[in-house]
């Protein structure tokens, strides 16, 4: 494999994405373990944003988040679904966008630098929800719809992929 990562900075909104995109499909074409996506779109978009947190938390159990595959400052370890941004959007099943967190009641501070936060289910090829990619940055409202769509394109991979439970409908 010679890709390397890529700092997209300096790109706008959309062409950052399109070209994480087209290097996620390259890298991961024909890969469907789903620990190796995680753990390779973390570094992907940690290394190409510089956020504070790139990650996954894994559903282990009913209405139960584990920390799964990341890059960046130390996560919580387990988050129960309807508690923080991350359990909002497991219950809820959709894409949850935090513009301030000391706004969004409930919000867990892994890392009292986090300012804004999104964050995306994942579903498998049964609509289950699998897990949720989260994104913290630094700044003020750093994330908006064109993340969402973003991210929602980059996890819709593992709606190919089937995992061994446990499952949350
Ligand atoms: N802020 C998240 C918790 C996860 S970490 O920040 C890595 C939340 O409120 O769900």
């Amino acid at each position: 494999m010679a890709e390397t990562t890529l700092d997209v900075r300096h790109l706008t909104k959309q062409e950052a994405y399109a070209t994480l995109e087209e290097q996620l499909d390259s890298i991961l074409d024909g890969i469907d373990d789903p620990i190796a996506c995680m753990a390779t779109i973390s570094c992907v978009l940690a290394q190409g944003f510089g956020h504070l947190w790139s990650g996954f938390y894994r559903v282990v159990a009913p209405s139960l988040l584990r920390v799964g595959p990341y890059q960046g400052t130390l996560g919580c370890l387990e988050i129960a679904f309807g508690r923080g941004v991350c359990g909002t959007a497991a219950a809820e099943r959709r894409t949850v966008v935090v513009t301030d967190v000391h706004a969004f009641a409930g919000h867990i501070a892994c890392d009292s630098r986090s300012r804004s936060e999104i964050v995306v289910p994942v579903f498998d090829a049964d609509d289950r929800l699998v897990a949720v990619l989260d994104l913290d940055s630094v700044e003020p409202s750093t994330f908006d719809d064109e993340d969402a769509r973003a991210l929602e394109r980059i996890v819709a991979r593992f709606r190919r992929t089937r995992q061994a439970g446990p499952y949350e409908r």
